[in-house]
C-alpha cells in the first residue's frame, strides 16, 4: 500500500460516500424482500440486482482508498426502512435515497475540487454521470407505478420491469 498523499477532507468524504453506497445496498434489499412479501418478483429481482450494484459502487470507493494509501473505515449500518403499504411508497422511497446519493456525491466532488485532487475528481466523474441514469429510471419507475392502477396492471409491470426498467451502464 502507497504512502497516504491525499487530503484528509476528501478521505472524509470517499468515506462517508462509501457508506452511503453500502447503506443504499442494505435499503434495496429491503424493498427487494418487501415486493418478494407481495409476489412481486419481478421488482424483487430488480432491487436485489440493486443492491449488488450499490455494493460495487461502494467497492470502486474502496479500491480508490486503498489504491492512495487509505485503509477504509465501515461504519455501522441502520436497519433500512421496510415498512410500506403500497408499491408506490416503496418507489418514491427509492427515488428518494438516489436523490440523497446524488447530495452525497456532489458532496465528493466539490470537496475533491476544493482540494485540486484529480484522481478523486476522475472517479466521481463516473459516479455522476451514474447518478443521472439512477435518477431517470427510478422517476420513471414512480411514473409508471403511479399509473399501474388495477391489480392487473401492477402485475403485468412487475412482470416486465427487468425490461422496463433496464438500462445500458456506463463501465
Ligand atoms: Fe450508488
Ligand atoms: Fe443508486
Amino acid at each position: 500500500m502507497p504512502t497516504a498523499n491525499i487530503s484528509p477532507l476528501v478521505v472524509a468524504e470517499l468515506q462517508r460516500q462509501l457508506n452511503q453506497e453500502l447503506a443504499a445496498a442494505h435499503s434495496y434489499q429491503a424493498l427487494s424482500i418487501w415486493c418478494a412479501g407481495q409476489n412481486l418478483r419481478g421488482f424483487a429481482g430488480f432491487f436485489a440486482k440493486q443492491a449488488g450494484e450499490e455494493r460495487e459502487h461502494a467497492e470502486k470507493i474502496i479500491d480508490h482508498l486503498i489504491d492512495r494509501g487509505v485503509v477504509p473505515d465501515l461504519a455501522e449500518l441502520a436497519r433500512p426502512k421496510q415498512d410500506f403499504d403500497l408499491l408506490l411508497e416503496v418507489a418514491q422511497w427509492a427515488q428518494t435515497m438516489e436523490q440523497a446519493n446524488t447530495k452525497g456525491i456532489n458532496a465528493v466532488y466539490e470537496a475533491a475540487a476544493a482540494a485540486k485532487d484529480y484522481p478523486a475528481q476522475v472517479l466521481m466523474h463516473w459516479f455522476i454521470a451514474e447518478q443521472v441514469e439512477e435518477e431517470a429510471w427510478v422517476a420513471e419507475l414512480v411514473a409508471r407505478v403511479d399509473d399501474a392502477t388495477c391489480a392487473g396492471s401492477l402485475s403485468a409491470l412487475d412482470r416486465h420491469s427487468e425490461e422496463l426498467l433496464g438500462r445500458k451502464k456506463p463501465d
